[in-house]
């Protein structure tokens, strides 16, 4: 077999093998864009109303999936039409949703997201039956047993983040963290996650200090790293993203600029990152290759309006390479 046809079907073997559990929140987005946001007291017209997929674990569920893994998610939704809907979607994509729970009479989580004309939201959550989320162990453990990494956000009750990582840790299983919204994380939490993957603003909350550029974000991720994380993921929007993991006994940074494009709505970058990088280091890339998809799958995001609708393909990426 020539070299490039061994390479190829590596890479096509790694792509089928890589596993994906993503324990979090089903949204449904009710997007509004808007010539401005109101100020307190005001009322303004609005330029258009939308219901679109999101929630950052469904998110973060898609963007691995079109990537190419094979994704288990672990969610809840009410036994509503926006529920059965985003259901519905999950399943086009490939999502394996079996282990999403059905609640009856609860509404389904909603984002309401305001969108500016040059992109920046405002997102306000009503966790609906995301904050009914319960993880029945004899389900979850064999679906982590085979999987190589376990996606997690804040979006679902704290308890339950803590049970689905001290499952992962019992089979192997490393816990990718995208802590977001930012709540307080206890001491012990820190050496169960493998990747801990923060915007500015996280990176920011987390290590008690200012991060605003690639060097203040140097500065954040080794505290961090100092508290038990392997690798750190900080990105920072048009300034790119900082990535570092402990190699032998020394921190190995990467930087990683990011790709001029047009803004149109910046929901859900975050999870394309997250999603598409983290798919990369199943099918075995470095965390330093894995990064730069991130970057190109978000830059496809932003360009386009909503969450789900807005997140690309792995051939979509390819193709801006
Ligand atoms: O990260 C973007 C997501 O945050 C939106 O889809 C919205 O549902 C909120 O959860």
């Amino acid at each position: 077999m020539q070299k490039q046809e061994q390479n190829k079907s590596a890479a096509d073997a790694a792509t089928q093998a890589a596993r994906v559990v993503v324990v979090g929140s089903l949204n449904m987005d009710v997007v509004l864009s808007l010539g401005r946001v109101p100020e307190a007291g005001e009322t303004v017209a609005a330029q258009s109303l939308s219901y679109l997929p999101g929630g950052k674990g469904g998110n973060q569920a898609v963007a691995c999936a079109r990537h190419g893994a094979q994704v288990t998610l672990f969610g809840s939704v009410g036994d509503d039409h926006h529920g059965e809907s985003l259901l519905q979607g999950l399943r086009v994509d490939g999502v394996d949703v079996q282990h999403v729970s059905v609640h009856d009479g609860v509404p389904t989580g909603t984002a309401v997201i305001m969108v500016e004309p040059q992109g920046q939201n405002r997102i306000c959550v009503v966790a609906g039956a995301n904050a009914l989320l319960t993880l029945n162990q004899d389900s979850l453990r064999p679906v982590l047993a085979k999987s190589e990494y376990l996606v997690l956000q804040f979006e679902t009750p704290h308890d339950i983040v803590h049970q689905a990582m001290l499952a992962a840790q019992a089979v192997g299983c490393k816990v990718v963290l995208n802590p977001s919204p930012v709540r307080d994380v206890p001491d012990d939490w820190w050496p169960l996650v493998h990747t801990l993957v923060v915007n500015e603003h996280e990176a920011a909350a987390f290590a008690a200090q200012p991060v605003h550029n690639l060097a203040t974000a140097r500065a954040a991720a080794l505290a961090l790293l100092a508290r038990g994380v392997k690798q750190v993921v900080v990105t920072l929007g048009s300034q790119g993203a900082l990535a570092v993991e402990v190699q032998g006994d020394s921190p190995e940074f990467s930087e990683h600029a990011a790709r001029r494009v047009e803004v149109v709505d910046t929901t859900a970058a975050g999870d394309t990152f997250l999603g598409a990088m983290v798919t990369r280091l199943a099918q075995g890339s470095t965390l330093a290759q894995a990064v730069p998809w991130g970057i190109r799958a978000a830059s496809l995001c932003i360009g386009k309006a909503g969450a789900q609708p807005s997140i690309p393909t792995r051939l979509q990426v390819e193709e801006i390479l």
